[in-house]
């Protein structure tokens, strides 16, 4: 966190929208300068004056409404701030961000930013215990946006229940909270693989995995968001790489060792994600073989396992393995700890469906080598993501 982060406020209608003043104050007094952006229907609940004049800052309502300039507000605001807070959040914000319609000033910053989010929402109890509200909170919360849920009690509309809005300090605590984690990884170069290889037995035919890559690729996007420096190398997948990442694309374990082995000289930590193929062919065709009458018997041999060498050289670095396994899912995650001398095993159970291999969430045991163990439900790879990484740095607090 700088001396002085510069963080954005929005606000949307709700009849707690009194209380963003006191949110924004708190957040000055712990040393940021805050920037506010209302909705059009904000700006008719409190004066935009009031804001400006507590902010310092012109107040931002509608993109199109500025003074012509060669800049875009929202793109140079979403690229300078540290931290967006969105309190009170209504149930219209939360179904706009959920669905990626960015048609007003806060909408468009949301979908423009890169650092972390925080929303607070406020609404009536009905509509926020409605399916689809929960849906759209569920939906943000599994893209990595995190949430000061609302308290129960006596509401503006006379009703007694959830939806009031979270406290102004349990809201500026959490926003406070993740400036720090926004730089909890500064100066920490982190490398992450990720994706399945590919062993190749002639030029058109291989053997692989059903590793998408997603499980990697948000891991190092998780470490973007904490500061790290990342390097992300991955074979074939469909996914675009973070922006931020320094990326190598690999195909086959061979060239997964050769970038892994240059590239982790210089990491203090690495996670390697990646399916690699354990097995590859002992002869390559140079051309393609031809279909015979007979049977064909192929001879496979072992690659060199790339985490078990970094494991034997591991001097101050952090290791993390994964474990894919379809049985005995946790002594074959301990054994491997132990066989590849490593800090940190992310076992996940590859026979269970809609977790692991290509899906969206994981469930998985964060095991550490003397057998403790941090059980996930299942969650979005983001989120799983965010416990790795807060696991790594509980490490890394112990060792300091
Ligand atoms: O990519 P996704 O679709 O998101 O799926 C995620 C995932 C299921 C691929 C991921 O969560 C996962 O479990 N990755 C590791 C898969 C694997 O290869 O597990 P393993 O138990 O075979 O290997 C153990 C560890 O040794 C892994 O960290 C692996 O990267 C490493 N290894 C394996 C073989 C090898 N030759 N060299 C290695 O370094």
């Amino acid at each position: 966190m700088k001396a002085t982060p510069k963080i954005a406020v929005g606000i949307c209608s709700s009849i707690s929208v009194y209380r963003s003043c006191e949110i924004i104050r708190i957040f000055q007094k712990n040393g940021c300068d805050v920037h506010a952006v209302m909705t059009k229907n904000a700006s008719l609940l409190i004066s935009p004056l009031l804001l400006t004049a507590l902010t310092g800052h012109v107040v931002r309502i509608d993109s199109f409404e500025e003074e012509p300039s060669d800049k875009i507000d929202h793109i140079v605001l979403a690229k300078t701030i540290e931290l967006l807070v969105i309190a009170p959040a209504t149930a219209n914000m939360l179904g706009k961000l959920a669905s990626g319609i960015a048609d007003d000033f806060l909408s468009t910053l949301f979908l423009a930013v890169e650092c972390p989010v925080l929303i607070a929402p406020a609404m009536n109890e009905a509509m926020y215990l409605n399916k689809q509200t929960q849906e759209n909170i569920k939906r943000l919360k599994s893209h990595g946006v995190r949430f000061v849920d609302p308290e129960k009690g006596y509401l503006a509309c006379k009703d007694e229940g959830w939806g009031r809005l979270a406290s102004s300090g349990r809201i500026a605590s959490q926003g406070m909270y993740m400036l720090d984690q926004s730089i909890s990884l500064k100066g920490r170069a982190v490398l992450i693989t990720a994706g399945p290889t590919r062993e190749f037995m002639d030029p058109v035919r291989y053997l692989t995995n059903r590793s998408s890559g997603k499980m990697g690729f948000e891991l190092a996007r998780e470490a973007l968001r904490r500061g790290a420096d990342v390097t992300l190398i991955s074979g074939p997948t469909d996914l675009f790489p973070p922006r931020k990442a320094g990326f190598i694309a690999v195909t086959t374990a061979e060239e997964m060792e050769y970038a892994v082995l240059k590239n982790a000289k210089k990491a203090d930590i690495v996670i390697m994600a990646a399916a690699v193929s354990d097995y590859s062919f002992a002869k390559k065709s140079t051309a393609k073989i031809k279909k015979s009458d007979s049977e064909k018997t192929v001879e496979l041999v072992q690659t060199n396992d790339i985490l078990k060498n970094l494991g034997r050289r591991k001097g101050d670095k952090i290791l993390v393995g994964f474990a894919a396994e379809t049985e005995n899912v946790r002594n074959n995650a301990l054994k491997k700890i132990e066989d590849k001398n490593i800090d940190l095993i992310i076992a996940n159970d590859v026979s269970e469906e809609g977790i692991g291999f290509n899906s969206d969430d994981n469930k998985v045991s964060i095991i550490y080598p003397d057998g403790r163990t941090i059980q996930t439900e299942k969650k979005s790879k983001t989120e799983i993501s965010q416990e790795i990484l807060n696991a790594i740095e509980g490490i890394i607090g112990q060792r300091s």
